[in-house]
């Protein structure tokens, strides 16, 4: 079964308690959590504070997606808001490998991402330290852009290597995902869909979530 991960970017800011638990209702297998610094992307969104008053309201794993521009200062912040995977962009600043260990270190679980224009093999040093990777397909920074395909050969990529070396490894996509395009990540192997403005628009996000989770085949359990 492929995993719904409703982008809170699209939420309703002024009742994020109500949105984060429509999307629990709906059947959302994670919460992903869009951080912003104005820096590594031009736009600014929340941080830890947010992300800890919204965990006491559910149990939901939450997916941290970190768009800034240095993530190892800000590991132990984000472990403490209560994240449970925090995933770092390869183009940020820092020691990547440090960062990822000490997410691991701290009990969390690491993932890495890469923008459109960043070419998939950027990824292979970092393969064997992370339980995620997030392709994003589209520019970091906003909600509501359209799906680049250049993101399907990159799930592929992912999909084989993970098929050899680390099947539990998830496959997320992120960005344009909406009832057509996320069919064909599914296709191309990924396991994970990170979606927000084409399902916070819906009345019943429920029928959505639940079509996209009958797609497979997918991570092996
Ligand atoms: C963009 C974010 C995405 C965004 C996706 O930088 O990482 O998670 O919320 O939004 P949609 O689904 O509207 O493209
Ligand atoms: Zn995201």
């Amino acid at each position: 079964m492929t995993k719904v991960a409703p982008s809170m970017l699209s939420a309703d800011f002024s009742r994020l308690g109500d949105e984060i638990k429509r999307i629990e209702a709906a059947g959302a297998d994670w919460a992903h959590l869009d951080v912003m610094d104005g820096m590594f992307v031009p736009n600014i969104t929340f941080g830890p504070g947010v992300i800890k008053s919204i965990r006491k309201l559910t149990k939901m794993p939450f997916d941290v997606h970190l768009m800034i521009q240095h993530p190892l200062r800000y590991v132990e912040t984000f472990a403490d808001a209560g994240s449970d995977m925090l995933t770092i962009h390869v183009e940020a600043e820092g020691n990547v490998k440090a960062t990822l260990k000490k997410i691991r270190d701290i009990g969390l679980k690491p993932g890495i991402t890469l923008n459109p224009g960043t070419p998939v093999e950027k990824l292979d040093p970092y393969l064997d330290l992370v339980d995620l990777v997030l392709i994003m397909t589209v520019e970091a920074g906003f909600g509501g852009q359209s799906f680049q395909e250049v993101g399907l050969s990159k799930i592929s990529y992912i999909r084989k290597y993970a098929d050899s070396q680390n099947p539990k490894l998830e496959i997320s996509v992120d960005g344009g995902i909406n009832s057509v395009t996320g069919k064909r990540c599914v296709d191309a192997g990924a396991t994970v869909l990170a979606a927000g403005s084409s399902l916070f628009t819906l009345d019943d996000m429920g029928k959505q979530i639940a079509l996209w989770k009958m797609y497979g085949p997918n991570a092996k359990e």
